[in-house]
């Protein structure tokens, strides 16, 4: 599979930054939203907007721009030879694993949406403040291993 991109490498390469962009944008307010949605929690009407603007955001971005990522990721691993097994890749294996720590992040704030839907909240308005942090360090981590490729 080394190569099999061929003339596509650099467009499938900007395809998957633009989607990261997307997602990126998509993990920063998600969890900006859950903070302002579980202080609104007890106002009906307001509490109503913020689960629409959830649901929107997940099913526009998030979702399409996640799936997005990991296609495009993937064929670009496999043309830099991850499946036969190329040296070199360290910064890639650890980059997919951070990947994975963030589609799990992406989970659990989709899930807590939805519990704060039915009205409960059970992590406090400190801890979700500091959890809206996650998205911008795994980036800076990301980033440096995909541009500096450092091992
Ligand atoms: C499963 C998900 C992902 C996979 C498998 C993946 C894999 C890859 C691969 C193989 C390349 C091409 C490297 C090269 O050929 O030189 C690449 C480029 C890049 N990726 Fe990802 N990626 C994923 C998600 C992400 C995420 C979430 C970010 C940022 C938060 C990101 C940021 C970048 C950047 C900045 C580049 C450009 C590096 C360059 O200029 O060569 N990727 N990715």
């Amino acid at each position: 599979m080394i190569g099999w991109l061929g003339d596509a490498y650099p467009w499938v390469k900007a395809a998957h930054l633009i989607f990261v962009i997307f997602w990126m944008a998509g993990l920063f307010m998600l969890p900006r939203y859950l903070v302002y949605h579980q202080e609104a929690l007890g106002n009906s009407a307001e509490e109503g907007r913020w689960v629409e603007r959830e649901g929107k955001l997940r099913h526009i971005i998030l979702t399409p721009a996640m799936i997005a990522v990991w296609v495009l990721g993937f064929s670009l691993a496999l043309n830099d030879g991850i499946a036969n097994g190329v040296p070199g890749l360290g910064w890639l294996h650890l980059k997919i694993a951070l990947v994975v720590l963030l589609s799990g992040y992406h989970g659990w704030a989709v899930g807590y949406a939805r519990k704060l839907a039915t009205g409960h909240a059970t992590v406090s308005g400190k801890t979700l403040r500091l959890l809206n942090e996650v998205p911008g360090v795994a980036t800076v981590v990301i980033v440096i291993l995909a541009i500096v490729k450092p091992f």
